[in-house]
């Protein structure tokens, strides 16, 4: 296991203090979180389920042994544990690296407590050197692009790639995010755009960032 596995695995494991018995989890998407999935195998009798927000994780969570629900019949969920692409001190976030952006800021919205797991080569002071993942409806993928570029930005296609939901992506280049809530809500406002990549007006309660000389715990 590389140094940058072994990291993510520390914390998909401290995360796992946060799983109560009973509990319905939401689950999130990537590689840390595969590390929290193997690590939830072990706890399969002791939780009620999992809330999955991709396909890929909900594979993996079968294949674990877990029970995965429909977030339309659990209600709000106790936790959701999910990893990032950059965080802030702050705990605001990109995501979406994985293309899993829309249903992973649903279940966080469902979500009492998010608790994000990364290691600490993401932890970043300003949001942006990351490309800003944009899942847009695929006949608006120009639009939003000229869009995008009009706010500073250079967005890429991520062609061949086909989101869970049927749509395409935009990583969108060279953005200084300073404001990350203004412009989470100005990206979700234009025409065409099912999720922009920033998790500012929602962002995590608690990130824990693995490094080599152990875990840090940042808390809202
Ligand atoms: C998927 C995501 C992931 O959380 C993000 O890409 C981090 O992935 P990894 O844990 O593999 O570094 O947002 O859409």
């Amino acid at each position: 296991m590389s140094d940058a596995d072994e990291k993510k695995r520390r914390a998909a494991l401290a995360a796992m203090e946060y799983v109560g018995h009973g509990m319905v989890v939401g689950v999130g998407t990537g590689s840390t979180v595969n590390h929290f999935i193997d690590a939830l195998a072990g706890r399969r009798h002791d939780i009620a389920g999992a809330v999955s927000s991709s396909e890929a994780s909900t594979r993996r969570l079968r294949d674990a042994g877990i029970e995965v629900m429909e977030l339309n019949s659990t209600g709000d969920l106790p936790l959701y544990v999910d990893g990032a692409d950059e965080a802030t001190p702050s705990l605001q976030l990109i995501k979406g690296g994985g293309g899993a952006l829309t249903r992973e800021k649903i279940v966080a919205a469902a979500s009492r407590k998010f608790v994000c797991i990364v290691d600490d080569s993401k932890v970043v002071d300003v949001l942006g050197r990351f490309p800003l993942p944009v899942e847009v409806i695929p006949m608006a993928r120009s639009l939003v692009a000229r869009q995008l570029v009009r706010l500073g930005g250079q967005p890429v296609w991520r062609e061949g790639v086909v989101t869970d939901n049927g749509n395409v992506i935009l990583d969108v280049h060279n953005l200084e995010i300073l404001d990350p809530p203004a412009l989470e809500s100005e990206i979700n406002q234009l025409a065409g755009v099912v999720t922009v990549g920033l998790f500012a007006r929602r962002p995590a309660d608690v990130l824990i960032v693995a490094g080599a000389d152990g875990l840090q715990t940042l808390s809202r």
